[in-house]
């Protein structure tokens, strides 16, 4: 497996980063998951527009040009096996002597990329769906920045597989909807498709975007607002998506079917629409 390490291409086992690493000592800086169908990463430009916001939001300067990421990606797909693989970029503020300010003047920040496998959901689960807790969202309100500082939602993932669950579905303020520990959510009622809006409260899912764009261009209903709880206890359907994940079925929450406790006509239909899209946008 090859890796991308400041500048470098090399072994995985070969990549090494100083313990004074700012992204090691205080979880400072910011990552982006792109999926890679056929050797051609999915929706690159919204994947980097959104790396751009979160290094924004921590203002850390770019260390890269658009031209010079996708040559960077490119470069790394390449020295890949698998046709379908997922890209995980993270850069943080660099290596510096432990203080909580940036370091003044600034140093290099340390930028890695990674390619996995993509293994999306088996037959199996798309079939049954997933089961998932609720859980009060405890983060920050900055949840709109892809920050590899983690804990919050790598407690949240936990507490649902304790329960022998896949994903924590977040409640905020015990009032409404925001996300999946590591996933977008959409609540379905009366045939209607309900996304929150994308605000400092959740991540701008690409996923998440795609979903709605194949509602609108289908004549699915829907709506983008604020989605109560109650109106998550009692939906007809929850659908979860992610980069990895793309599109699956919520059929249990909290030890309670969700509907009729299986994958429903929406997620049906969006997993179709989204299979057919990915086919249409990246094999061909
Ligand atoms: N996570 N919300 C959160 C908190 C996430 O971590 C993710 C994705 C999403 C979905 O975003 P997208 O559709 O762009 O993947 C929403 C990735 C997959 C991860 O951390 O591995």
């Amino acid at each position: 497996m090859t890796v991308y390490l400041n500048g470098a291409y090399l072994p995985l086992e070969d990549a090494r980063i100083p313990v004074l690493d700012r992204g090691f000592i205080f979880g400072d800086g910011v990552y982006e998951v792109i999926p890679v169908y056929s050797r051609r990463a999915f929706r690159l430009d919204e994947h980097l527009r959104r790396l751009q916001h979160s290094l924004d939001g921590i203002k850390l300067p770019n260390p890269h040009s658009v031209a010079e990421w996708a040559d960077i990606l490119t470069t790394l797909i390449a020295r890949n096996a698998p046709e379908d693989q997922y890209l995980y970029l993270h850069i943080t503020r660099g290596v510096a002597k432990r203080d909580h300010a940036f370091p003044n003047p600034p140093v290099p920040p340390t930028v890695f990329v990674l390619s996995n496998p993509l293994t999306t959901p088996p037959p199996e689960l798309l079939q049954s769906g997933i089961r998932a807790i609720t859980a009060a969202d405890n983060r920050w309100l900055r949840c709109d920045i892809k920050a590899i500082s983690l804990l919050p939602n790598v407690l949240l993932r936990q507490a649902a597989i304790d329960a022998g669950c896949a994903e924590t579905v977040m409640i905020r303020d015990d009032a409404f909807l925001t996300e999946g520990a590591a996933s977008n959510i959409f609540v379905v009622r009366d045939g209607v498709l309900l996304a929150p809006p994308k605000d400092n409260l959740m991540l701008p899912g690409i996923t998440y975007d795609v979903v709605l764009e194949l509602a609108a261009s289908n004549g699915i209903a829907h709506q983008v607002r604020k989605v109560m709880k109650d109106e998550v206890f009692s939906a007809d359907e929850l659908l979860l998506t992610s980069s990895t994940k793309e599109v699956l079925a919520i059929t249990e929450l909290d030890g309670k079917p969700v509907g009729n406790g299986k994958p429903g006509a929406m997620f049906t239909r969006m997993h179709a629409l989204y299979q057919n899209f990915k086919h249409e946008v990246m094999r061909k």
